[in-house]
């Protein structure tokens, strides 16, 4: 209440200002709070919240499924080590517009704000205060650039979007980045956000958060990377910084012919391109590879999934381990010791890094965990009836049963031997699975296996399979994706214009009236 009071004194000020309520909002919140039955206020007050501790060294310790080689399986730092890393404050952010919409002397105005953080857990008492100030923490940007970056001036710079082909919403915003004032006077854009990479734009311009995202990620950082690289007058420096990035980043230095460490040692050119290859909806996130690297996967119904990344890396067996894996993933999975190697070296100290808190992360889990599928547009008529009928058929449900449309098991690829004792430890299936391997084999996320995703809000995602390599499920279901001479519509490697997108050869030799359907049943889930 304290907050919806701040809005209304603040209303007038802030009037079509950025990050302004409009008058159509309030009279809905004011509306649905005037409707909300005393029951369920009650109830929601009486809400305590369990925060688990992040980083508990035994449930640390198990948290991975083990790499295929299992010598090299991750080893974290210690709790002694983690918590004496500085907690980093959320703070609010503001929209980054498309240039030449955004409101007259913006950043003028933004120069004028001060710094405001908005998460402190002693001021949330429901659950539903934890999941929203989650929603900021999923929002807040890790880190910051300066008005002099290349980053800040990218993005208020109309080439910039043109040439990289982004997507902005409706309203002329660009929801991967925000600015941020950390200090009064000084502007900065952030980045890395949960949002930038699990927010998708719609084509009818509505910014969906926990979908696949679709900002073209990779690409604007290849573009950045030869934008330095010609304007440095020192061209060794932009090299060696990105040499350096891509080993940190995807180097297997266990592996006797490691692909990675092979495309560090290329030309600036050659990096660039093969980042640039990578199309939205795939992230060459750390620990996968700038090769073969991870679509990314809609966060919706992830509370039910027992396995997270394509290779099912991390166990998901507690809220704890959500939170887990959002911190590793930020960062911390740099400070692995993989055998004897890590991705950074030596650890630094670790006050010169920067973490989220028990209490953030607590929060950002319990806003994950409420996000579901938005509703299908596609009605299930007699089309996707008829589907229905042809998924269970085929054995569609063996592996992808309903309600989940997973059976949350892990399937070993070809060529992976099953160590006997990950029977009992993990939940594998009895046979293998002829996707490409590349991810699960050869990086530092494998695991020799890939997950059975959820096919719930499939009518939402796009590119497909592990490495995004299909555009769309016509083409996950067109048979010609197996030879030799098809040009995925999805993700291809630099230099590759043909390959086979091998594999789950399952609805593969239905008529063409059976694909229609069972396709039709499929975007109704
Ligand atoms: C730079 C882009 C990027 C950022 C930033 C990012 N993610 Fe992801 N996320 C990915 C990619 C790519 C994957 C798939 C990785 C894989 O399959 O190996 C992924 C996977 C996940 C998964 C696993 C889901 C599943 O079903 O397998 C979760 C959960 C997740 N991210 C949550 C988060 C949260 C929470 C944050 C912020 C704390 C975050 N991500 C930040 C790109 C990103
Ligand atoms: C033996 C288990 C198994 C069977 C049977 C199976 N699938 Fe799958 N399915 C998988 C696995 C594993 C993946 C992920 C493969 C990868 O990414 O390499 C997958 C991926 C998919 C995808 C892509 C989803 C995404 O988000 O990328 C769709 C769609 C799909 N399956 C639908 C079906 C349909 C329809 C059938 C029946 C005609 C079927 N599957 C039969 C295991 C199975």
């Amino acid at each position: 209440m304290v907050e919806m009071i701040n809005l209304i004194i603040r209303f007038p000020v802030c009037f079509s200002r950025p990050g302004c309520v409009s008058p159509f909002t309030l009279l809905v919140l004011l509306g649905g709070l005037a409707g909300a039955s005393d029951r369920n206020v009650a109830a929601e007050a009486r809400w305590t919240p369990a925060i688990p501790r992040t980083w508990d060294d035994p449930a640390m310790s198990t948290l991975e499924v083990p790499l295929p080689d299992a010598g090299a399986s991750p080893k974290h730092v210690s709790s002694d080590y983690y918590y004496r890393i500085p907690v980093r404050p959320v703070y609010r952010t503001y929209p980054v517009y498309r240039p030449g919409r955004e409101p007259a002397r913006y950043l003028e105005w933004l120069r004028q704000q001060d710094p405001q953080e908005t998460f402190d857990a002693t001021r949330l008492r429901t659950k539903d205060d934890w999941r929203r100030a989650g929603e900021r923490v999923f929002d807040a940007p890790i880190e910051f650039d300066g008005e002099g970056s290349t980053l800040f001036q990218e993005l208020r710079d109309p080439a910039w979007y043109e040439v990289n082909h982004v997507p902005v919403r409706r309203d002329n915003i660009l929801p991967n980045f925000t600015y941020v004032i950390r200090e009064k006077g000084k502007v900065e854009v952030g980045s890395g956000a949960c949002a930038a990479c699990h927010t998708r734009v719609t084509p009818d311009g509505r910014g969906i958060k926990g979908a696949q995202g679709n900002f073209p990620d990779d690409r604007t950082f290849g573009f950045e990377s030869r934008l330095e690289y010609r304007q440095a007058t020192d061209r060794e420096g932009p090299l060696e910084r990105m040499r350096g990035f891509m080993l940190r980043a995807y180097a297997v230095p266990w592996l006797r012919d490691d692909p990675n460490t092979k495309l560090a040692s290329l030309s600036l050119e050659a990096m660039a391109a093969t980042l640039e290859a990578i199309p939205p909806g795939v992230c060459a996130r750390q620990g996968s590879s700038a090769l073969y690297p991870p679509r990314i996967p809609d966060l919706f119904g992830v509370k039910d999934r027992k396995y997270l990344d394509a290779t099912g890396h991390v166990q998901h067996r507690s809220t704890a381990d959500l939170m887990r894996y959002a911190a590793l993933n930020q960062g911390m999975d740099y400070f692995i010791l993989y055998g004897t190697w890590r991705p950074r070296g030596q650890l630094p100290d670790p006050s010169k890094l920067g973490r989220y808190s028990d209490e953030q992360l607590y929060a950002l889990a319990l806003y994950l965990e409420s996000l579901e599928p938005p509703r299908s547009p596609h009605r299930f008529d007699r089309l996707a009836a008829r589907g229905q009928k042809v998924f269970h058929e085929e054995g569609c449900a063996r592996c992808h049963p309903p309600p989940l449309y997973t059976n949350n098991q892990l399937i070993p690829v070809e060529g992976f031997e099953v160590p006997p004792a990950h029977r009992d430890q993990f939940h594998v299936m009895d046979r293998t699975l002829d996707t490409d391997g590349s991810l699960t084999l050869q990086s530092r996320r494998g695991t020799g296996y890939y997950k059975v995703p959820s096919l719930r809000g499939v009518w939402m995602r796009g590119p497909l399979e592990h490495n995004g390599s299909v555009a769309t499920l016509e083409d996950w279901f067109d048979p010609r994706r197996l030879l030799e001479d098809y040009q995925p519509t999805g993700f291809r490697r630099f230099g590759g214009q043909h390959q086979a997108v091998k594999g789950h050869r399952f609805g593969l030799d239905l008529s063409e009236e059976e694909r229609r359907a069972l396709i039709a049943f499929l975007r109704t889930l």
